[in-house]
């Protein structure tokens, strides 16, 4: 029996992932790991920063000296930036409209990468992303490739911010959605896509339980 495997969830926004990753890492009691939240640390470094976000020169050597974290803790994953908690700010409009044009640079994703790896190299991870199967992770014992219809998304995105206080409207963020799943897939650097060997879960009509429950099935299944 394998113990401490790597699971690799990627898919659009508002697919569910994190919440559902979370579940399954606390269920599993590994580390989950939302790589999503470094490029939005990373995104609002740059935008204090007042960097060119389409000069990947400029936004690399941003990243070469910042230092981003993440921690659990009993209000779930805080992310730090430079040694400061930004768990709330990374959720900003800003830093979510801003966010593709950043990652979408192939040498920060570079080094990016290499982090991400090294946080995994134990296993014992839920690890959640566009490029997890695909790039970062290609060994992964299991991968899934998460998506709900982008009315759905939106939905839960708009659910999602009123609990955390952000004022949004659905058509926009329908918008926003479509727009950033443009950018994601359509990149050359680590585009969003299914990778071929992982399994495709359509969360639209699931419940958050039984998605985080057909993934724990999974689980056990490649554990065996
Ligand atoms: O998952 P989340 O919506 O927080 O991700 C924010 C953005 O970070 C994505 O829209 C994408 O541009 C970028 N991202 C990425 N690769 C990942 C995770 C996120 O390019 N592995």
């Amino acid at each position: 029996m394998k113990k401490n495997i790597q699971i690799a969830i990627d898919g659009p926004a508002g697919a569910g992932k994190s919440t559902i990753a979370k579940i399954v890492a606390e269920k599993l009691s590994y580390t989950y790991i939302d790589t999503g939240a470094m490029y939005r640390a990373l995104t609002l470094k740059a935008l204090k920063e007042h960097i060119d976000l389409e000069n990947a020169e400029s936004v690399t050597n941003l990243l070469k000296e910042t230092i981003i974290a993440l921690k659990p803790s009993e209000r779930g994953q805080l992310v730090f930036l430079d040694g400061q908690d930004v768990s709330k700010e990374i959720r900003s409009n800003e830093v979510t409209g801003n966010v593709s044009r950043v990652a979408c640079h192939a040498s920060m994703r570079k080094i990016m990468v290499e982090h991400q790896r090294e946080m995994a190299e134990h296993g014992g991870v839920v690890m959640d992303g566009r490029d997890i199967g695909t790039a970062v992770l290609p060994n992964a014992e299991l991968k899934i490739y998460m998506s709900a219809t982008v009315a759905e998304r939106a939905r839960r995105r708009f659910e999602d911010n009123k609990q955390r206080g952000i004022e949004s409207s659905i058509e926009k963020l329908k918008e926003e959605i479509a727009l950033r799943d443009k950018l994601d897939s359509e990149r050359e650097a680590s585009p969003l896509v299914q990778a071929p060997d992982a399994i495709y879960l359509d969360t639209t009509d699931l419940s958050i339980q039984q998605a985080a429950d057909e993934i724990l099935k999974l689980v056990s299944e490649r554990m065996a």
